[in-house]
C-alpha cells in the first residue's frame, strides 16, 4: 500500500448527473446537479446541493417544488449544456429541444424526454457553506414506459444511466450482482 493524501475535496465518485426542472410557465428552467443524493426513504427525501448564485436557486426557492429527471447516455450532452449555461442567458429548454409536460403533483413541467422524472415540493432549505441544500419531499415518479420490463421493473439496459465521475460522464455497465447476493447460495 502506497497512498498520498490530498487536500480535503468532496472526491466522492460516482455521483448521479441529473437534470432538475424549476420554475413554472415561461420562466421554466432547467439545471444540471450532480450533488444529489437520497436522504430518506419514509417520507422519500431527496437533497439537492445549489449554489445561491444559480438562476434556478431563486426559481426552486419561488415555486417551493422542482423535478428531477434522470437522463439516458443519448441526453448526455444536453445534460453538459444545461450546466454550464444559464437560464438567465438562454432558454435551455427550446436549447435541448426537449418537451415540457406539466407535472401530475406539481406546477414545474417534467422534460418528457428523460425515462423517469421524480416530482418534489421543497421541504427543508439548510445553508450549508457554498451551497444550499434543498431538501424534498418525493410526490410522484414518472416512468417512460419503453424502459420498463414485462415485471414493470426499470430495465436498466434500455434506460442506460449515467454518472459523474470528477468531471467525466461515464455510462453504467456490467451487471455485478443483486441485493443480498452474497447471502445467496
Ligand atoms: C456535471 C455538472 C454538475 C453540476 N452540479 C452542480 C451542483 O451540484 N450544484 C450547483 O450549484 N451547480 C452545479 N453545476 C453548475 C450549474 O449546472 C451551472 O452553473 C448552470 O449553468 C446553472 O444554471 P442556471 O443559472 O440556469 O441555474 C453543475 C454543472 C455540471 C456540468
Amino acid at each position: 500500500m502506497n497512498k498520498i493524501t490530498r487536500k480535503p475535496t468532496t472526491v466522492l465518485y460516482p455521483v448521479p448527473a441529473v437534470m432538475v426542472s424549476c420554475g413554472t410557465g415561461d420562466a421554466a428552467n432547467i439545471i444540471t446537479l450532480a450533488w444529489v443524493g437520497t436522504l430518506c426513504s419514509k417520507p422519500p427525501l431527496i437533497g439537492l446541493g445549489v449554489r445561491p448564485s444559480r438562476h434556478s436557486h431563486g426559481l426552486i426557492r419561488q415555486a417551493g417544488e422542482f423535478v428531477v429527471n434522470l437522463p439516458s447516455a443519448k441526453h448526455a450532452k444536453w445534460l453538459d449544456y444545461c450546466g454550464v449555461v444559464s437560464g438567465r442567458d438562454e432558454n435551455k429548454w427550446a436549447g435541448c429541444g426537449f418537451t415540457k409536460v406539466k407535472g401530475t403533483a406539481v406546477d414545474v413541467p417534467f422534460i418528457a424526454e428523460c425515462p423517469v422524472n421524480i416530482e418534489c415540493r421543497l421541504d427543508q432549505t439548510l445553508s450549508l457553506g457554498v451551497h444550499d441544500l434543498f431538501i424534498g419531499e418525493v410526490l410522484a415518479v414518472q416512468v417512460d414506459e419503453s424502459v420498463l420490463d414485462d415485471r414493470g421493473k426499470i430495465d436498466f439496459e434500455k434506460a442506460k444511466p449515467f454518472a459523474y465521475l470528477n468531471g467525466e460522464y461515464r455510462q453504467i455497465g456490467e451487471l455485478l450482482g443483486t441485493y443480498g447476493y452474497s447471502k445467496k447460495g
